[in-house]
């Protein structure tokens, strides 16, 4: 049966890959698009869809309720899937109050309305850094009974939010789903996070500010192996469930950091070590077991397939990041630029 989809931050980059995931496989269900258009969301992203009438486009923001409520009340949604958030570690450390607004007020209203009509399945976009840092020296890997232990601001606001999906289902028995994937990449990423961001320097020849030693641990996923995995819990008929995401690519910064200036034909002296990030997490490694036990999700290419196409993305999508010019955005910039005049000495 036909389904009405509420996907909620659909301009930003999972979002976006989402979006066009999900008409791709449900092209007979309704799906409306929810953002706020903030410096993250691009409506170039899914113009084609709006276009082709694939998709319906509403601007609106999550924190505010009686935009929600009215909304929700209007569409009477089946599906609600919320990508919408505040997402830069970085501007999180710099003024963390909109992470609070947006990821804890503006989660909390969509559950509210989503319970007040009836919705058949929400689903919540988390986050492995809910669960705080590995350390080093570990084999250890995040699973889904892991302790919540959030170490920034950002961190912090998306497990708020997640508690309060799970008391959700607690309370009132809502049909609700949490998924906590790794780092992503891929096409529309904004370029602010670690790949974009360094391959957009590296192209321009400018510094690449690396925090630290450069030997904090990610663990790397391509965007549409999340959107797949997204797909087969929003499919599925568990409820009540968290599911971690992850591909087991674990590379330190530096190694992705090289990987982009070899790829460009750059050289290593490009690399600037900077002052560390606060609270500066040093490994995050996802457990996928449960997920791949349970809806048969495998990922569909290798890091070196992913991120490939990922750089010939950038390559033949020069002018998406060239237009992306934010005051904010040029703020942050010229701040990471400024740190990169004074170098941190460290041994490689
Ligand atoms: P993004 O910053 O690229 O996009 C966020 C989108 O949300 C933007 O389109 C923005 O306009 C919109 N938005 C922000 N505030 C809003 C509000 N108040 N109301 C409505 N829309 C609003 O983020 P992303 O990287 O695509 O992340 C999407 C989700 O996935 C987030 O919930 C994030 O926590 C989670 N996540 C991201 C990663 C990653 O590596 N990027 C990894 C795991 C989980
Ligand atoms: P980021 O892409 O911001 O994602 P997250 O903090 O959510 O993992 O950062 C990925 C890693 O890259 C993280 O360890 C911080 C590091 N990093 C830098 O060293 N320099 C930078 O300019 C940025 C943006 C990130």
């Amino acid at each position: 049966m036909a389904k009405k989809v509420l996907i909620t931050g659909g301009a930003g980059f999972i979002g976006s890959n989402y979006v066009h995931y999900y008409v791709q496989q449900h092209p007979k269900d309704e799906v409306i698009v929810l953002d706020k258009l903030t410096y993250a969301g691009n409506l170039d992203n899914i113009a084609g869809l709006i276009k082709e009438r694939k998709v319906t486009f509403v601007e609106g923001d999550i924190a505010d309720q009686d935009f929600i409520n009215k909304l929700f009340g209007r569409e009477q949604f089946h599906t609600v899937i919320n990508f919408a958030a505040e997402t830069h570690v970085d501007r999180s450390i710099i003024d963390p109050h909109i992470f609070v607004h947006t990821n804890v007020m503006g989660t909390h209203n969509l559950l509210l309305a989503s319970r007040d009509n009836e919705v058949k399945r929400y689903h919540q976009i988390s986050t492995d850094e809910v669960y705080g840092d590995l350390g080093t020296g570990s084999k250890n890997y995040f699973t889904e009974s892991t302790p919540i232990n959030p170490n920034c601001p950002y961190a912090a606001s998306k497990a708020a939010a997640d508690l309060l999906v799970m008391s959700y289902y607690e309370t009132y028995k809502m049909p609700i789903t949490i998924s906590r994937c790794s780092n992503n990449y891929g096409p529309y990423q904004f370029p602010e996070k670690l790949i974009p961001f360094f391959f957009k320097l590296a192209s321009e020849n400018k510094p690449l500010p690396v925090y630290g030693d450069g030997l904090n641990v990610r663990d790397w996923l391509y965007v549409l192996d999340h959107c797949s995995a997204i797909d087969l819990i929003v499919s599925s008929t568990k409820y009540g469930e968290v599911y971690n995401i992850g591909g087991h690519n674990e590379y330190t910064n530096l190694e992705i950091t090289k990987h982009i200036l070899r790829f460009l034909g750059k050289d290593e002296n490009l690399i600037t070590f900077v002052e560390d990030r606060k609270a500066h997490d040093r490994r995050y490694a996802m457990d996928p077991a449960k997920i791949e036990r349970e809806l048969g999700w495998a990922p569909s290419v290798t890091f070196d397939q992913g991120i490939k196409k990922t750089f010939d993305w950038y390559v033949e999508n020069a002018a998406w990041s060239a237009k992306l010019t934010d005051r904010s955005h040029k703020a942050l910039l010229s701040t990471k630029m400024e740190a990169c005049k004074v170098p941190q000495k460290t041994t490689r």
